[in-house]
């Protein structure tokens, strides 16, 4: 049994058959899936899909790419979700530097606001971070204090930066990527977390694995990622897929 513990089935990608998907998920052993919610509408929208569906849960988060277009109406509305059942953390937020659809100034603002919020409703967080190490570190250490009940999701950054991540607590989940080709930094830093401070996430639609690679990801692949990881610790999936079920529902309270 697995559990993917980030993806996004409320985007319009998976309009055509999103239930299939889902049925595929269960039918394949996937025990829970954490959808995570990375605008106000995707956080309404992951949230009906967890009153739906007994196995899903939900996240609510403002991706720091809405950041410009986050004012205070919209963050009004984002508190009024935080009270639904189901939701188990606060994410993704956090900062782009990659991408820079949003000025620095707002997504700092931003992710701010969404820790305090995590903060006060005592949620964990799930952290997107492209590189913005330095201030996405900073950020949360001044806000959230130490240890940081948070996740860095999608794994990117070297050996040096993922012990920064471990040291303050964080978990690490790495997403199907590290099934790719040339990716000898990214499987470093897997051989490198100890297990029982990591997650497996398919951040579906997004980076399905190699197998099909270029095409749609969906929550049924995290297996891919977990027999990769097994192969890369030295380890049996069944391992694998015992510690990494347990970190997720600690982590989430699920
Ligand atoms: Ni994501």
């Amino acid at each position: 049994m697995l559990i993917d513990t980030h993806c996004h089935l409320d985007f319009k990608d998976f309009d055509p058959d999103r239930q299939e998907v889902i049925d595929r998920a269960r039918e394949q052993g996937i025990e829970r899936i954490v959808n995570v919610g990375s605008s106000l509408e995707g956080t309404e929208k992951s949230i009906e899909l967890s009153r739906k569906h007994d196995f899903i849960y939900s996240s609510a988060g403002i991706h720091p790419h809405e950041a410009d277009r986050t004012g205070s109406k919209e963050l009004e509305l984002f508190g009024g979700l935080l009270g639904a059942g189901k939701v188990v953390a606060i994410g993704e937020i956090g900062l782009d530097y990659f991408r820079n659809l949003a000025s620095r100034d707002n997504q700092e603002k931003l992710f701010r606001k969404m820790l305090d919020l995590a903060k006060e409703k005592d949620l964990p967080v799930i952290i997107h971070n492209r590189d913005a190490h330095e201030d996405t570190l900073h950020i949360l250490k001044d806000t959230m204090g130490c240890p940081v009940n948070g996740v860095m999701h999608c794994f990117s950054g070297d050996a040096a930066f993922l012990e920064r991540c471990l040291d303050i607590g964080m978990l690490v989940s790495f997403t199907c990527n590290v099934t790719f080709k040339k990716v000898g930094r990214l499987r470093e830093a897997v051989k490198l977390v100890p297990i029982d401070r990591l997650l497996l996430e398919t951040d579906a639609p997004f980076l399905a694995p190699q197998a099909f690679r270029g095409r749609r990801n969906e929550p049924a692949y995290v297996r891919f990622l977990a027999e990769e990881i097994a192969g890369i610790k030295g380890i049996d999936f069944e391992e694998v897929a015992r510690v990494t079920t347990m970190n997720a529902k600690r982590f989430f309270g699920i």
